[in-house]
């Protein structure tokens, strides 16, 4: 059965579970070469590159896994102006980003209006760009607002697809239902969907994974993140520990065999457990790698995870790094907006 992963997607969720599990490199390298062909067929040597600004760690959720948490008083609350959010457009406009990624906690001093007349802004000045939302759970009316301003695309991970796991990630208040309705929304309004989890995360079994799978395969995102868990002193889960590299990777391949039209990040949380982590992801199927455009003088305090990189003064020039990673890698970064590609109709789960 391992020697045609391509037809993965009619594994049964024993097998899906034995390939995760299987001990040893050699089913990660197959997993691995399997994914970059179909990569390969779908969408080339392409990376596409996503600008991400992270313009407020305000969040009024207390996620037990996240460092910008409410509950975390040592966290050093930010900010960005409308602004400085232009400022991060202009200078990612005059790298060749053709998508800026504006991310941030559930922060309620952003109001429907203003975010409308931030993403209305970044659209006039940047006819050629694609905007992208990742702001959490609002209401189907909010999302309807962001769209008509401007955003086409919106990244909400759903964290887990099973309800016991959710509530062992969240408090009461959060609920794996509202996650799946935002999910659902954003689709109907005609937006660009991403969505995702975490690897290992904290009570996480494989069949938690497998779960996540099914879930999107239902769902159908244009986009798919994931990343290990990572540990942060400051949160409920100071005493887990981080997700694996090998895992990560697995799910990554798995992902691209089961999604192949699907865009798929190497995230940065992948480049932090191991220093070459994002070119990994990339040879394990993954196809698009998001550079921090934030000014550098809040990158620190948008502290999701512990030791995150790109945080420093060095890494000003997010640009330049990944291209060069990207291409060490093998691949080639492309700057055009990168608009999924759909597979023709009923083919897109293959
Ligand atoms: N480790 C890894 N990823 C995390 N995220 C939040 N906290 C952590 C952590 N400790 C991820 C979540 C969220 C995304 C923005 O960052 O999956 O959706
Ligand atoms: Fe940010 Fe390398 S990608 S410094």
């Amino acid at each position: 059965m391992y020697e045609n992963l391509e037809n993965i997607a009619d594994f049964s969720d024993r097998e899906l579970k034995e390939i995760m599990e299987m001990p040893g490199e050699e089913i990660a390298f197959k997993l691995a070469t399997a994914a970059d062909r179909v990569r390969r067929e779908n969408y080339g040597d392409e990376v596409y590159v996503r600008g991400l600004i992270e313009f407020t760690n305000f969040c009024k959720n207390n996620c037990y896994y996240c460092g910008i948490r409410c509950g975390n008083s040592h966290a050093e609350r930010y900010r960005l102006t409308k602004e400085q959010i232009l400022e991060c457009c202009e200078e990612g406009y005059g790298l060749g980003f053709r998508t800026f990624v504006l991310q941030g906690g559930e922060d309620s001093y952003f109001t429907d209006e203003i975010i409308c007349d931030i993403v209305s802004e970044i659209h006039e000045k940047y006819e050629d760009c694609a905007i992208t939302l990742s702001i959490g759970e609002k209401t189907k009316e909010s999302y309807q607002a962001y769209f008509e301003a401007g955003a086409q695309r919106y990244l909400l991970r759903h964290e887990t697809a099973t309800e016991d796991h959710y509530k062992k990630l969240h408090p009461s208040q959060m609920s794996l239902a509202n996650r799946k309705r935002c999910l659902y929304d954003l689709k109907e309004i005609g937006y660009q969907v991403g969505a995702g989890f975490m690897v290992e995360s904290p009570y996480q079994t494989t069949e938690h994974l497998v779960a996540d799978l099914r879930f999107l395969q239902k769902l159908e995102p244009d986009m798919i993140g994931i990343g290990p868990f990572i540990t942060h002193g400051q949160t409920s889960f100071a005493k887990y520990k981080s997700g694996s590299l090998d895992k990560t990777l697995r799910m990554i391949s798995i992902l691209r065999l089961l999604f192949p039209y699907a865009l798929i990040p190497a995230t940065t949380a992948l480049g932090t457990i191991h220093p070459q982590g994002r070119e990994l992801g990339l040879k394990a199927g993954a196809n698009v790698v998001m550079p921090n455009l934030s000014p550098v003088s809040v990158r620190k305090k948008y502290d999701l995870y512990e030791n995150k990189i790109c945080t420093g003064e060095e890494a000003a020039q997010c640009r330049g790094c990944l291209e060069q990673r990207v291409k060490g890698a093998g691949y080639r970064i492309v700057t055009a907006r990168g608009d999924v590609r759909r597979a023709p109709h009923g083919k897109a789960n293959r």
